[in-house]
């Protein structure tokens, strides 16, 4: 199971069999470790460069926040492939695993769109505030 931790303050810990996809479809980089950015003010996205300090990001990884559901039967697979939706959100799709800030499950799914420019209101996952704050990234 891809396991993704939240780090309170910061960016997404992601371990497990990952795939880093183009918008385009091209496999960019696969690893067994990642930071990806959610604060939205890094200068090498998708991966976190420190920045969330300096940008003042703040979110404390709430269990409430999340909407408990069943893994989708049949659809995703082993490998977690994250897609970089251009000016959006991180698109997974796979096994997963969403932890609270104490590391433990608070969320089991197959699909799912992250939050990566910072603003949504249900963090990790995105409500479509990149839209309305202009978040830009590739
Ligand atoms: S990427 Fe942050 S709300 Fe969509």
């Amino acid at each position: 199971m891809n396991v993704i931790q939240p780090q309170v303050d910061g960016p997404l810990k992601v371990t497990g069999d990952i795939e880093i996809v183009a918008a385009d479809g091209a496999v960019l980089k696969r690893m067994v470790e990642a930071r990806l950015c959610r604060c939205g003010r890094s200068a090498a996205k998708p991966f976190c460069d420190g920045s969330h300090t300096k940008a003042g990001f703040r979110d404390d990884v709430r269990v409430g926040a999340y909407q408990p559901k069943a893994l989708d039967p049949g659809a995703p697979g082993a490998r977690l492939c994250i897609t970089l939706k251009p000016n959006g959100p991180l698109r997974c799709f796979g096994e997963m695993q969403l932890c609270d800030s104490k590391g433990a499950a608070a969320w089991i799914g197959g699909q799912a769109s992250l939050c990566r420019c910072g603003g949504s209101k249900n963090k990790p996952f995105c409500d479509g505030t990149h839209k309305d704050i202009g978040f830009a990234a590739e």
